[in-house]
């Protein structure tokens, strides 16, 4: 299964003996948290690149095919779940979150890299870029083809993460996500194609450099505060408060609003159509909803540009929040995390323009 990758780590390891110029004991130590994905999966055949199963292959493995990465770090693994990243949850997020808080405050730990199914990616990097608590490099990496595949992307897209998360230059950027020689910042990035290698795109924004010979090229940081620099702690926390999304489109009913208020929710984000625009139904229901406590954020369905606050429905009046440029997906995740220090509305618009 692994013969191909196998050859290649077998002939950069005989190249890493012969012409290493690095001491191990000068090397950062970088720690890989594997939590499954494509970049651990397997296919039938070596050109099965769709219909194949993700978080099979386990981090030893990972870890073990990839041989070049001991010329950039002292790499150690350590297997955190093994799923498909549809089925990440909230409690994975918590569970994520306090582990890499822990090994963080290590002096023995100088980054993390999380392996990772590339479906949720984005939000995971965004939930931690507002959960971790230290300024030391946290990259997240996939692959979209399986490890059995010709050209799989996982082993140079994992050489080159442990690269990031061992460099000095990428402390105190946020959560990164390098894929495809690319780093993207967590709150920017999106999936944007669902096949191609070149997925990840932060809209309208660009990453924030590249990857060259194992080491990250900067050229821009994000503006928006994130890990030190957040109100949200996690450590103590069990659970996040339910808040689910509500999608916008022509002939859209209340029904899906009524059901998430009966089943609990706290607070709904709507994917509204253009900048955020309400269909009359989906208004009534929304404004009910936010008559009962619940939290309304609105946010659009576009993928990029900014739900503007007072534009396509009066948030003042309503006492909504817009979601400013965050996509529905990551607007869910800062208002689960909103909702665990406050319930004031203008206290949440406030956290959006800050996160
Ligand atoms: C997943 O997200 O776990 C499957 C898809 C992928 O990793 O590309």
């Amino acid at each position: 299964m692994f013969a191909t990758l196998t050859k290649q780590g077998l002939c950069a390891a005989a190249l890493f003996t012969a012409f290493s110029v690095h001491a191990a004991d000068k090397l950062p130590n970088v720690m890989i948290l594997a939590t499954g994905g494509t970049i651990a999966g397997t296919g039938a055949t070596s050109t099965t690149t769709v219909g194949y199963t993700a978080a099979k292959i386990g981090v030893e493995k990972l870890i073990e095919a990839v041989p070049e990465m001991k010329t950039v770090a002292n790499v150690k693994g350590e297997q955190v779940f093994q799923i498909a990243s549809e089925n990440m949850t909230n409690d994975h997020w918590l569970k994520l979150a306090k582990r890499v808080n822990e090994l963080l405050k290590q002096s023995d730990v100088d980054g993390i890299v999380i392996t990772h199914g590339t479906d949720t990616i984005e939000e995971t990097a965004y939930f931690l870029n507002l959960t971790v608590k230290s300024k030391k490099p946290v990259v997240i990496v996939g692959a979209m083809r399986p490890a059995t595949a010709i050209s799989a992307d996982g082993p140079i897209n994992l050489y080159n993460a442990v690269g990031v998360a061992g460099s000095k230059d990428s402390a105190g950027r946020g959560v990164l996500v390098a894929l495809n020689d690319e780093i993207q910042g967590a709150r920017e990035v999106t999936k944007s194609s669902t096949m191609l290698a070149n997925t990840f795109r932060a809209p309208e924004l660009g990453n924030l450099g590249y990857v060259v010979r194992g080491k990250p090229v900067f050229y821009r940081a994000t503006a928006r505060k994130n890990t030190t620099d957040t109100e949200f702690d996690v450590s103590k926390l069990d659970k996040l408060p339910e808040v689910d999304i509500v999608y916008g489109y022509a002939n859209a009913k209340r029904t899906p609003i009524d059901a998430f208020v009966a089943g609990g929710d706290v607070g709904i984000v709507h994917a509204g159509t253009g900048n955020g625009s309400l269909a009359t139904p989906v208004k009534d229901a929304l404004k009910e909803a936010r008559g009962k406590g619940v939290v309304v954020v609105r946010s659009s369905r576009t993928g990029s540009g900014i739900t503007a606050r007072n534009g396509e429905a009066n948030d003042d009046e309503l006492d909504f929040v817009a979601a400013d440029n965050l996509s529905p997906q990551k607007a869910r995740i800062l208002l689960m995390l909103a909702l665990t220090k406050t319930k004031d509305t203008k206290e949440i618009q406030r956290m959006f323009y800050t996160y």
